[in-house]
């Protein structure tokens, strides 16, 4: 059964997907210093690397992904965002699924690509998904997770509401080193954090943290 926040995101993505897939079709909105995180969890992997991209929407990181020679799968919350991925990024698989219980047999990835999919998540169901990753990865490998720093709980939603979509959802700054907390806590050892000011049209710093497991 979904829970609260779950049920939240999901109408929210169902309602966005599309806007969504326009407004971020691939690594644009990344900055380099972004996709030199994402580059450097890549570079800890073996060659090949089995990855699941955890939260993936409509599969922008995909090809990010798949150029650099991972064996990608997608799984998400919102069928929407996914009928999006599949429409656009159809040669990657992906299915429908929580992060909070992930269908998958324990030690099966390389690396977990959470990217920007736990921010709508409160702490106690964070906690559960960074052990869900822990629990699928195998011992050595990766996850890394992206999202908006800061220690507020905000609304989002007005830049859709100002696109006529009607959607009310909540986001869960975090800063890096509670991440890198709640990592240590679900049993990773923290091999690289990044914390970085908002650039641009941006309203939030940015953060990134690795763990290996
Ligand atoms: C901000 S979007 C990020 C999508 C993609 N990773 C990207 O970088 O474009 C957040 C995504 O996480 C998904 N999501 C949120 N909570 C989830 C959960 N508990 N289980 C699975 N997916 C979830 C949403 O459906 C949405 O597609």
């Amino acid at each position: 059964m979904r829970t609260e926040a779950e049920n939240t995101a999901l109408a929210a993505y169902d309602t966005v997907a599309e806007a969504y897939a326009e407004t971020f079709p691939d690594t644009r909105a990344e900055l380099p210093v972004d996709l030199a995180m994402i580059d450097h969890f890549i570079a800890l992997l073996p060659d090949g690397p089995r990855v699941l991209d955890a939260g993936c929407g409509t599969g922008r990181m995909l090809p990010y992904l798949a150029a650099r020679g991972c064996q990608v799968q997608g799984v998400d919350l919102s069928s929407e965002m996914l009928r999006c991925a599949r429409r656009d990024h159809g040669e990657f698989p992906t299915r429908v699924g929580t992060l909070l219980d992930l269908d998958e047999p324990d030690s099966t990835f390389d690396g977990v690509f959470s990217w920007y999919s736990t921010v709508h998540s409160p702490d106690e169901e964070l906690r559960r998904i960074v052990a869900e990753f822990h629990r699928v990865l195998r011992p050595g490998g990766h996850v890394v997770l992206g999202f908006q720093s800061g220690s507020e709980v905000i609304a989002v939603g007005e830049r859709y509401r100002e696109r006529g979509l009607d959607v009310t959802l909540q986001r869960w700054q975090r800063r890096a080193g509670d991440m890198a907390e709640v990592l240590a806590e679900c049993g990773f050892t923290v091999v690289a954090q990044m914390e970085r000011a908002a650039v641009g049209m941006e309203r939030e710093g940015q953060a990134v943290v690795i763990g290996r497991r």
